[in-house]
């Protein structure tokens, strides 16, 4: 993989942010064993501007919210940025049972005493790292009320039967939130205050060809821009509501066109992929329409594949 910095540089990233990153590794650079949390994404974040604003905000000490519809990046953005400054990631998941003592930590009995298990919101306080509260809108609001003062100003947390945890300077929380075209889910006021907002759009063009060129280097040019036109058709039919947003998912392409790496045929890997995804008949029979008219559905490794 390439120096990320130098990847900033080619991708015309202003100067002065590059060296902002530069001046932030410098400061408490990470040794030991916690190198090894620092991201190593497959691919970095495409998109000039997006980067621009994060690496502003994270120079500014301000936590980030990557808001978008999904397969928007905001994952592989938050991993780049991880990549990018060199910090130690912690994920933090907002998973049904998400409670305080999973965020924070909880005190265990190990056989002889009681200690207390640092979470993974603590553990990124007191280590300078990126703490990742991935789809936080999915918290439950007691959970999030122990973040409250890690996040604003205050940057410490007091965590009950542990002490005060002051949080490294270094330390950032970047908080994903996926939403769709159609409803968009709330995310409560005293917690969307704490941060500043990354709309995140879809990739651009130019970007997508790039990056399935990058994953898929021996697919022909002439089938990657089939594959690209077809997405950007069915997020277009998305947003204007002629079919569900689970057609408009870039993962469902880039999935279908592993498979067809694989060996199966264009039509099975992208109904798999794709459409057979949406349950309702009529729908599924539109989106299927859509993806027939682009790409043949009997092309095999041979066809798309140098
Ligand atoms: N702008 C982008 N740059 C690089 N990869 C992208 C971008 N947008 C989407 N992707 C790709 O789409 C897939 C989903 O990305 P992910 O970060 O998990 O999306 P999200 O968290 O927004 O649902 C990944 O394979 C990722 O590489
Ligand atoms: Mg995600």
């Amino acid at each position: 993989m390439q120096d990320i910095l130098e990847f900033l540089r080619q991708e015309g990233i202003e100067k002065e942010l590059i060296d902002g990153i530069r001046a932030f590794r410098q400061e408490a650079p990470v040794t030991g064993e916690l190198k090894r949390r620092i991201p190593a994404p497959e691919v970095y974040y495409l998109g000039t501007g997006i980067w621009e604003k994060a690496i502003a905000a994270i120079l500014c000490r301000k936590n980030l919210l990557l808001a978008g519809p999904k397969a928007t990046g905001k994952n592989i953005l938050a991993e780049s940025l991880g990549a990018a400054f060199e910090r130690p990631a912690w994920n933090v998941s907002f998973h049904i049972g998400a409670d305080a003592a999973y965020l924070v930590g909880t005190d265990t009995f190990d056989g002889n005493q009681v200690t207390f298990r640092q979470g993974p919101v603590t553990l990124c306080a007191e280590n300078g790292g990126f703490g990742i509260l991935d789809e936080i809108n999915m918290a439950r609001n007691e959970a999030m009320a122990v973040l409250h003062s890690a996040l604003d100003f205050r940057r410490e947390l007091d965590v009950p039967g542990y002490h005060l945890v002051e949080m490294q300077p270094q330390t950032r929380y970047i908080a994903t939130m996926n939403y769709g075209y159609a409803g968009t889910r709330e995310l409560n006021e005293a917690l969307a205050s704490r941060f500043v907002v990354l709309d995140m759009p879809i990739i651009a063009e130019a970007d997508l060809d790039r990056l399935i060129a990058s994953r898929f280097p021996d697919l022909k040019a002439e089938l990657r821009s089939q594959f690209t036109s077809l997405f950007y058709e069915l997020d277009r039919k998305a947003r204007s509501a002629e079919v569900s947003e689970k057609a408009s998912d870039l993962r469902g392409l880039l999935d279908a066109i592993d498979l067809c790496h694989r060996g199966l045929r264009t039509g099975d890997a992208l109904a798999m992929c794709i459409s057979d995804k949406t349950f309702d008949p009529y729908e599924k029979q539109l989106i299927q329409d859509v993806i027939d008219e682009r790409i043949d559905p009997d092309l095999s490794g041979s066809d798309l594949f140098a």
